[in-house]
C-alpha cells in the first residue's frame, strides 16, 4: 500500500502543526506543493467512476480523470455520495497521490438529502427562521452521515419572475426576508463549527443576479440596474457571508456585458472587499467554459485566465484550470500567485472541515432519522389562499381526486439527488382510514420522469376525469389535488404560461359543475396563475408547494385542522403572466394612479393588483390589527400594534412591518419589509406585538453603491398581516 507523502513523511510536521493555527498549517502544506499540485486543488470533477469497483479499462475519458486524481489534479468532487464510494475515492486521494491531500465531497443538498423537506420556496413561506434552520440542520445530519461535507446551498437569488423555474430553490422576492433566511440556512447547515462531522459547508449561490433572467428563461442574460444589484440582489449574499458561509458560487448568467464568472469588479469589489468574504468561490457547473458560448472568452485557456482573474477558486467541470492552469501560471506571475491564493483558500476549508486530520470523518455508519423535521416543515409551509368556510374539513364524506393526489414523485420537489424515486407519502396514502375515498383522475404527464428530461404533459386525454367524478358523486366535499410536478420547476424549467394544464382545468370545471364544495390543493414549485373562474369557484385553495417526503400527512393534517395553515406568501402571485415581473416593493413612478384618463402607469387590460400579495396567507381564525403606536428612539423606531384573535379557534399570524420613504433625494420602493414576528393567540385574546425598526434599516445604496442614510423626508411605517393591508403611521424627518 502506498501512502501520500504528506501523510508518510510529513506526519511529525502535521502533528506539530495540529497545535498551530490553521493559517500556519496551510502554509506548511503550501510549501510542499508543486505548481501542478496547486492547480490540481482548484479542479473539481463530477463523480466519474465507481470507486468501489475495479479500475476502469478501455474508457479513455474515465482513465484520464483517474490519472488526474492520482497525480493530485483533483481537489474536490461533486455528486459522489454514499459511505463506500466516498471512502474508496478518498482513499485514492489520500494514499495514492504524492501529498495525500484529501478531497472535499460536494452535493446539492438543497431541501434534504434522502428525506426531503418541502422545496426552499415553500420553507420560505413558513416565515419561521428557527424551523428553516432546523430543516437545514436535518439535511446536514443526513447528508454528512453519507460522506458529504459541502452543500451547494442555500440559493439566495432574489427573483420576481415566477416563469423562472429556479424560484423554487430560493426564498422569494424580498431582500429582507431573503437575507434572514440566508442566515438561517447557513447556520443550520454549518452549525457553530465546520469540523463537527455532522455539519456541511454552505455555499451561497449564484453570485450574482441569476434571478433576473430576461423573459424568465433560465441561463438567459440578466438585466438589472446597479440600484437593483445593491439593494435587492446583494443583501442576502451579504447576510449569508456575515453568518459565516464558507463558500460562494458564481452565476451562469451574464450582465452588463460580462458573464458573472468573469466579473472581477463584482467579485473583488463587492464580495471580497465590501462584504469581506474570505472563503472559497466555486464556478457553477461548466460556467468557466460557458464564457466561450457567451461570446466573452476566445477559448478555454482565455476563459480560465479570465475566471481566475475574477477570483474563481474552483473550476467545477470545465476542465479549464487543469488543462491550462500550469501554462498560465508559468507565463503570468500574477496567475501563479492567484492559483496559490486559490489553493490556500481551498486548503483552509479542508482544515476547517477537519479533513486534513481525518479524511474519513464524514463517513459515519449510522443514519439519523429526520422524518419529524421534514413533516414539521411541511406543516409550516402550506399557505391558505382562500376559504369559504369549508376548511378545516370535519366529519363529512370526502372525495379525493386530481393528478397530484396519488403522486409520490412529483411532490418530492426538484432537487432530490439522493432521495429514492416514488418515496413521498402521497395524499391518497395519508388519508387511508379516514372517511375519504380516492378516485384516480386523468394523469398529469405521460412517459419519462427524470431530473434531466423535459416532462411531457398529458395534453388531451380527460376520460378518467369523468370516471373519477362519477365515483365520487355521493361525497359531500371534493378535494382536488392539482398543480405542477416537481420536474416542471427547477433548473432549466422556465414556463411561459403559468396556468394549470388543460386536463386539470377540465377536471376542475367538471367538479364545479357538481355543485359540491371543491377544495383545491395546489402543488407547485412557484406561483401559478389561477384564472378568475378557478378562484371564484373554489370553496378553498391551499397552496401546498412541493411538500417533500412527508407531505401527504402534513397536507391532510392542515386540511382537517389538526394543524393550522401557517404559511404566508414569499412571492407575489400574479393575475396574469403579462404582469411579470411583479413584486410588492415597486416604485411609485412619476405617474401613479389610478386616474380617470389613460396617462398613468397601468395596463389597459389587466389590473395592477396581484392575485395574492406578498406576505399573504389565511388562518382558520381571523385577526384584527388595532392601535398602532410608534416610539422614536435614538437608534430607530419601535412600533407596537395590538393583534386580536377575532375568530373561534386558536391560531397564529405573521405581523409584518413595512416602510415607505420619500423626499430624501433618492426614490424608494412604496413599501419595504423591515421586520416581522409571529404571534400565537387563543380565541378572543389579544397581544401587543412590538417590532423594531433600526435607523440603518432605512439606508439605501445609490447607483454607485454608496450607502445613503435616510435623514429627511416622509417616513411611513405600516404594520399588518401582509404587504397590502395594515395600519400606517407617518412622520416627517427633519435633519
Ligand atoms: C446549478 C448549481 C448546482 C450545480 C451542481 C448547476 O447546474 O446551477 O446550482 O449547484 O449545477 O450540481
Amino acid at each position: 500500500m502506498r501512502f501520500g507523502t504528506l501523510l508518510l513523511f510529513a506526519l511529525p510536521l502535521a502533528a506539530v502543526a495540529q497545535r498551530k493555527p490553521v493559517a500556519a498549517r496551510v502554509d506548511s502544506v503550501l510549501s510542499l506543493m508543486t505548481l501542478p499540485e496547486l492547480v490540481g486543488q482548484t479542479n473539481q470533477y463530477n463523480g466519474f467512476w465507481n470507486a468501489t469497483g475495479p479500475m476502469p479499462a478501455g474508457n479513455e475519458w474515465v482513465e484520464q480523470r483517474v490519472k488526474a486524481l492520482k497525480q493530485g489534479g483533483v481537489g474536490s468532487v461533486l455528486n459522489v455520495a454514499g459511505v463506500d464510494q466516498v471512502r474508496a475515492l478518498q482513499k485514492v486521494a489520500v494514499e495514492e497521490t504524492r501529498l495525500g491531500i484529501p478531497l472535499i465531497f460536494g452535493l446539492d443538498v438543497i431541501h434534504g438529502y434522502q428525506t426531503l423537506s418541502p422545496i426552499p420556496l415553500a420553507e420560505a413561506a413558513s416565515w419561521d427562521l428557527e424551523a428553516i434552520k432546523r430543516s437545514a440542520r436535518a439535511a446536514a445530519l443526513e447528508a454528512t452521515a453519507d460522506g458529504i461535507n459541502w452543500t451547494f446551498a442555500p440559493m439566495v437569488d432574489i427573483s420576481r419572475d415566477p416563469r423562472w423555474g429556479r424560484v423554487m430553490e430560493g426564498a422569494g422576492e424580498d431582500p429582507y426576508l431573503g437575507a434572514r433566511i440566508a442566515e438561517a440556512r447557513v447556520r443550520g447547515f454549518q452549525g457553530d463549527n465546520l469540523s463537527d462531522p455532522t455539519t456541511l459547508a454552505a455555499c451561497l449561490k449564484h453570485f450574482a443576479g441569476y434571478g433576473f433572467p430576461v423573459s424568465g428563461k433560465d441561463y438567459h442574460t440578466t438585466d438589472y440596474s446597479a440600484h437593483t444589484l445593491y439593494n435587492w440582489i446583494l443583501p442576502p449574499f451579504e447576510a449569508g457571508v456575515k453568518a459565516g458561509a464558507a463558500t460562494v458560487m458564481n452565476a451562469f448568467s451574464a450582465a452588463n456585458g460580462i458573464p458573472a464568472t468573469g466579473d472581477s469588479a463584482l467579485v473583488w469589489g463587492e464580495l471580497r472587499r465590501r462584504m469581506g468574504f474570505g472563503g472559497v468561490l466555486v464556478s457553477d457547473w461548466g460556467s468557466i467554459g460557458e464564457m466561450i458560448p457567451h461570446g466573452y472568452a476566445r477559448d478555454l485557456r482565455d476563459a480560465a485566465d479570465r475566471a481566475l482573474a475574477a477570483g474563481c477558486d474552483i473550476d467545477m467541470e470545465s476542465d479549464a484550470y487543469l488543462r491550462h492552469g500550469v501554462e498560465l501560471a508559468r507565463s503570468h506571475p500574477a496567475d501563479s500567485l492567484r492559483f496559490r491564493e486559490a489553493a490556500r483558500r481551498i486548503l483552509t476549508l479542508k482544515f476547517e472541515l477537519g479533513l486534513m486530520d481525518d479524511p474519513y470523518r464524514y463517513c459515519r455508519a449510522t443514519k439519523p432519522d429526520v422524518r419529524a423535521e421534514a413533516y414539521d416543515m411541511a406543516v409550516r409551509s402550506s399557505v391558505l389562499l382562500q376559504n369559504k368556510g369549508v376548511l378545516p374539513i370535519g366529519s363529512v364524506l370526502v372525495g379525493l381526486t386530481g393528478p397530484m393526489a396519488a403522486e409520490k414523485n412529483g411532490v418530492l420537489g426538484n432537487w432530490r439527488v439522493s432521495a429514492k424515486d416514488q418515496s413521498a407519502q402521497s395524499l391518497a396514502e395519508a388519508v387511508e382510514g379516514r372517511c375519504w375515498t380516492y378516485a384516480a383522475s386523468a394523469p398529469h404527464s405521460v412517459g419519462q420522469e427524470a431530473f434531466h428530461a423535459e416532462l411531457t404533459l398529458n395534453a388531451a386525454d380527460t376520460k378518467a376525469n369523468d370516471a373519477a367524478l362519477k365515483a365520487l358523486r355521493k361525497h359531500d366535499v371534493l378535494v382536488l389535488a392539482v398543480g405542477e410536478h416537481g420536474y416542471e420547476s427547477g433548473e432549466g424549467r422556465s414556463r411561459a404560461s403559468l396556468r394549470l394544464s388543460a386536463v386539470q382545468q377540465d377536471l376542475i370545471r367538471k367538479a364545479y359543475k357538481t355543485g359540491k364544495p371543491v377544495v383545491l390543493v395546489v402543488y407547485a414549485g412557484r406561483p401559478l396563475v389561477l384564472e378568475p373562474w378557478i378562484q371564484e369557484g373554489a370553496a378553498a385553495i391551499l397552496w401546498a408547494w412541493q411538500p417533500g417526503t412527508l407531505g401527504g400527512q402534513a397536507v391532510v393534517d392542515v386540511l382537517c385542522g389538526k394543524s393550522e395553515p401557517y404559511g404566508r406568501l414569499p412571492m407575489t402571485f400574479p393575475r396574469s403572466e403579462g404582469q411579470i415581473p411583479i413584486h410588492y416593493d415597486a416604485f411609485s413612478t412619476g405617474r401613479p394612479g389610478p386616474k380617470s384618463e389613460v396617462f398613468w402607469s397601468h395596463y389597459t387590460d389587466e389590473s395592477n393588483a396581484p392575485a395574492y400579495p406578498f406576505g399573504y396567507g389565511l388562518s382558520y381564525t381571523s385577526f384584527a390589527y388595532e392601535n398602532l403606536q410608534v416610539r422614536e428612539a435614538p437608534g430607530g423606531w419601535s412600533a407596537t400594534v395590538t393583534v386580536r384573535n377575532t375568530g373561534a379557534r386558536s391560531g397564529s399570524d405573521v405581523v409584518q412591518l413595512y416602510v415607505g420613504r420619500e423626499g430624501n433625494g433618492q426614490i424608494y420602493p412604496v413599501k419595504s419589509l423591515k421586520a416581522f414576528k409571529r404571534v400565537v393567540l387563543e380565541p378572543g385574546s389579544s397581544a401587543a406585538v412590538e417590532l423594531e425598526l433600526p435607523r440603518e434599516a432605512l439606508t439605501q445604496r445609490d447607483g454607485q453603491g454608496r450607502s445613503i442614510p435616510f435623514t429627511h423626508g416622509t417616513l411611513r411605517i405600516t404594520v399588518g398581516p401582509n404587504s397590502a393591508e395594515g395600519l400606517t403611521w407617518t412622520t416627517n424627518l427633519i435633519p
